[in-house]
């Protein structure tokens, strides 16, 4: 368990003592741990509290003070043992939430629903202003240095919907490019910014999203690097490979002319650089220890928590195929490595949630995409856009007859994903806001899929 809070409004440049109180109640009358910390002006007067000694399986409620300031009242919870059995997690998953592109009414839904957990999965912030129809701005160019990422996540934070989504459960994070830059790859940028100064920029970026994320102090940067990859057991019942694709990728493959970085979209036999077996999506260390971590999983769901597409996507109607280079397509021979390992370690019930393209898609996974009498590995769910602005259906419709693994292709919502996993099944239904443009529109579903456990592969309810 982190606690988080960030302390905003007129500080100096000093330390502040700040106080916290963990209850067993919501009316706060009975304190089962408190303590002090102190908000340094090095971590932008953020404080992180990691207590111990609470019990398994159950709802916390906590508050900070400082000064004569008082937090709402917040909700989390611990997780369940790792050797005990565990009837039901119920959870949500997002993405994607571009500030001047809406509002953030689903995470009221998610508040309310009352998740055990929310899932995260990239592009916390966005660097960049685009879009039509927006309903805000973010009042600032794109951020280079600490201060400015910082000012970025103080006005994402000052959301109310926002707020209440983190006040509800414990969250479980990781990013995607956005945080940084777009499509950036490990030290390589978008654009042909110098690497070291581009190092720079994501130790910026990085501290920045230490600051204001519920990690772990272990987490904490070390200049441009920081390890955010890590797996959270839930009883016997699940565990989350939280991964992160983005700081040891390879460099994107055939970028668009004149560019260094950044995603291209190819026809696969102009690129060959794409299928060298050498490309990594999540580096050497990270794999390995993924691939540890999975054989030695006893948990009847294996979940993948990262940030991109892992099916393959081809963007060519009729023969030959073109594919986006950032996301698993732009690494096919990793993609392989990791089904691969689903399948030779025998891992349970291996089901990948992502985000990052703005649409729904509920996929096969396969070791062959092209062969139609490959086998099913694996679950796949992408998760919509909270905000961020999509494709026409159109368009995604043009390809949805050449990729027969994609169950479910839906670009035309925003919104989130709710989860509810027993031993025997998932049960994901795809929720979906009426609009973004106002901050108290209705959310409903859009469709509901499962997975039982021991037959891999989505199926509609
Ligand atoms: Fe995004």
């Amino acid at each position: 368990m982190v606690l988080w809070t960030r302390l905003v409004g007129g500080l100096d440049p000093v330390a502040y003592p700040v106080r916290w109180e963990i209850a067993s109640d919501e009316a706060m009358r009975t304190i089962v741990a408190s303590g002090g910390a102190v908000a340094e002006p090095q971590w932008a007067h953020s404080v992180r509290v990691e207590p111990k000694g609470l019990e398994p399986d159950r709802w916390y409620w906590y508050r900070f003070m400082a000064g004569d300031a008082v937090t709402p009242v917040a909700r989390t919870r611990t997780a369940p043992r790792q050797d005990t059995e565990v009837a039901k997690l119920r959870f949500a998953f997002a993405s994607c939430q571009q500030y001047e592109q809406g509002y953030y009414g689903a995470h009221r839904h998610i508040a309310a629903d009352a998740p055990d957990l929310v899932a995260f999965l990239g592009d916390y912030i966005y660097e960049s202003s685009w879009g039509k129809d927006r309903v805000r701005s973010h009042e600032a160019p794109e951020p280079y240095t600490l201060e400015e990422y910082r000012q970025r996540y103080a006005l994402y934070k000052s959301d109310p919907d926002l707020q209440a989504s983190h006040a509800a459960c414990p969250w479980i994070v990781t990013w995607d490019d956005h945080e940084v830059d777009n499509d950036y790859a490990d030290d390589r940028p978008e654009d042909g910014m110098p690497k070291e100064q581009f190092l720079l920029r994501r130790a910026a970026a990085y501290q920045a999203y230490y600051e204001h994320m519920p990690l772990p102090e272990r987490m904490k940067p070390k200049g441009p690097d920081m390890r955010i990859y890590t797996q959270l057991g839930w009883g016997r019942l699940a565990r989350f490979f939280i991964l992160d694709d983005r700081q040891y990728r390879s460099w994107q493959s055939c970028p668009r002319p004149k560019r260094t970085g950044g995603s291209n979209t190819v026809d696969i036999e102009q690129c060959e650089r794409l299928f060298n077996p050498n490309r990594s999506m999540l580096g050497r260390a990270q794999e390995k220890w993924l691939e540890n971590s999975l054989a030695e999983s006893r948990s009847r769901w294996n979940l993948l928590a990262q940030q991109t597409t892992m099916a393959q996507f081809d963007q060519k109607p009729g023969p030959g195929r073109r594919t986006w280079t950032d996301g698993w397509d732009g690494h096919p021979a990793a993609r392989e490595r990791l089904l691969g390992t689903f399948k030779s370690k025998r891992v349970a019930n291996p089901v990948v949630i992502g985000g990052d393209v703005h649409c729904f898609n509920v996929s096969q996974l396969k070791l062959d995409f092209d062969d139609p009498a490959s086998p099913i590995i694996a679950s796949e769910f992408v998760g919509t856009s909270l905000t961020s602005q999509a494709w026409p259906q159109e368009r995604m419709n043009q390809y949805l007859p050449d990729n027969p693994h994609i169950l479910l292709g839906e670009s035309r919502y925003r919104g989130y994903v709710r989860v509810e996993l027993t031993p025997g099944r998932w049960t994901s239904d795809l929720r979906i806001m009426e609009t973004v443009q106002r901050r108290d529109a209705p959310c409903s579903t859009l469709a509901t899929y499962v997975v039982e456990a021991g037959k891999p592969g989505p199926v509609r309810a």
